[in-house]
């Protein structure tokens, strides 16, 4: 017999309260935030869905784990059980712990880019497109069609246009250093790339004799996708299929703090020795001796087993399932949003929900202080606010004003979810009452995360 409730593949050892307010107290609150959702005190969330990153709860084995941390400050045992799970997975010669993925990043493309080189992705992710554009060079975002057409369904929205990844290379030889995927794509709607996907990208790069690199912060779940939709990996283990996407790459950036399942942490691996031994020095300058990296040895030892409980089928079937699951509820109600659901998270289309609202009024960022201040819901808004601002100064609306709700890993339940659905079907109700907002401070970079808002109109909910 095949049941059908989700349950979660864990029962829980230790509780950690949220806390309930009233409208009111949540009123002032995102007010008293300037109403930016980034400048709320966490205790005034009841459901924080803002980041899927160093967000999730450890395992019982990590606890036990950080307890056998070698603090040594070079050579140390937690360096090797780390390398040895990094090894197992990715297969990858150098492996270097840094204390986010971001680390990995600055690391990777200060030691290899120069001003004018291209780097290729399905979408770079906000620190690895500024990472990328900090040394002079051009992030390129090639993702087939499809991930821009929000209702289409593709079971691999995330793959890479390859006709397009092909002319980029032939058109600038000598200055594509590298081309990377990001899996699953979280720019992009948290969609996955396909086996047959990445194995073209890497052959296409490497006939033009660039390396490969994966961003693989969630590399599990796009595993996962990989087992449940493309043909021929049904059978094998997510273990197995990780594996054979980290062979056809040269090299991957990691942060450890998505499937990790760790609260901080991150590497940066490869293959050359000589950009290895390049990146080891520059790894020396910012992070840390290359055996610790920037992380206490208690981190390493909860990021190797991170690693493997991610590739945890029963685990992995549950969180794909349950955001699954939060997607076929808001189909329900009439809720727009990314078809299918990602692997971490749900992107609601708000400029689809809140017509009325103009693309300057910031559709994304009134829909997410609607989902605060009437559910205690905090989402992260990835739309004209987060992208908006051009280099010359001047404003454009973002390809799509989204709203992501992340979940962190292995914390809410069932019943988290099931509010969540209820909340939104509120939110559908009233939405024609949503008002949209105008910024009053604007930071000159990465405004999103300081900027501080009103309603343009009043309030954000208008009378009934
Ligand atoms: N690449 C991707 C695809 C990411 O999603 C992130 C982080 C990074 C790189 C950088 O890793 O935060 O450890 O430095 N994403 C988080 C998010 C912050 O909320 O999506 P980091």
């Amino acid at each position: 017999m095949q049941f059908n409730a989700i349950i979660e593949p864990f029962r829980v050892k230790t509780v950690e309260p949220i806390r309930h307010t009233t409208r009111e107290q949540r009123l002032a609150a995102i007010r008293r935030a300037g109403y930016n959702p980034f400048l709320l005190k966490a205790e005034d969330v009841l459901i924080d869905l803002l980041t899927d990153s160093g967000t999730g709860a450890m395992s019982s084995r990590q606890w036990a784990g950080m307890m056998l941390g070698d603090e040594s400050y070079a050579g140390a045992r937690s360096f090797y059980k780390f390398e040895a799970a990094v090894k197992k997975i990715t297969g990858f010669k150098h492996v270097m712990p840094t204390h986010q993925g971001r680390a990995a990043e600055r690391i990777l493309f200060g030691s290899a880019l120069k001003p004018g080189d291209i780097v290729p992705n399905n979408t770079h992710f906000d620190t690895t497109r500024a990472n990328v554009e900090y040394r002079g060079a051009i992030g390129l975002d090639i993702p087939i069609p499809e991930a821009h057409q929000p209702r289409v369904y593709h079971p691999f929205k995330g793959n890479v246009d390859l006709e397009k990844l092909e002319r980029a290379l032939a058109e600038n030889p000598g200055k594509i250093p590298m081309v990377m995927v990001t899996v699953t794509n979280n720019s992009g709607g948290g969609q996955p790339v396909s086996m047959a996907n990445i194995r073209a990208v890497s052959e296409i790069a490497h006939s033009h004799g660039a390396p490969f690199f994966i961003d693989a912060c969630r590399f599990a779940e796009n595993s996962w996708f990989i087992k449940m939709r493309e043909e021929g990996y049904a059978d094998k283990s997510p273990m197995e299929i990780a594996q054979e996407m980290f062979s056809y790459a040269d090299g991957a950036t990691m942060s450890a703090k998505k499937d990790g399942l760790a609260n901080i942490g991150g590497f940066l691996a490869m293959n050359d020795d000589e950009l290895a031994m390049k990146c080891k020095n520059m790894e020396i300058l910012g992070e840390g001796f290359p055996t610790y990296g920037g992380l206490a040895g208690y981190d390493l030892e909860a990021i190797a087993v991170g690693l493997e409980e991610a590739l945890d089928p029963d685990y992995l079937r549950y969180r794909i399932r349950s955001i699954e699951y939060l997607g076929e509820r808001m189909k329900e109600d009439g809720i727009p949003f990314i078809e299918p659901t990602g692997g971490h998270a749900v992107y609601i289309d708000a400029r689809a929900m809140l017509p009325h609202i103009p693309w300057n009024e910031y559709p994304g960022w009134a829909l997410s202080l609607a989902l605060y201040i009437e559910g205690g819901i905090r989402s992260a808004e990835i739309g004209t606010v987060m992208f908006g601002r051009q280099p010359d100064g001047s404003e454009k609306p973002a390809d799509m004003d989204l709203v992501r709700m992340a979940f962190p890993r292995r914390m809410y339940t069932q019943s988290h979810v099931d509010y969540l659905a209820e909340v939104l079907g509120y939110i559908r109700e009233i939405s024609p009452r949503i008002r949209g907002v105008r910024m009053v401070e604007e930071p000159p970079v990465l405004r999103h995360f300081t900027a501080r808002f009103e309603p343009a109109h009043g309030e954000i909910l208008a009378e009934a």
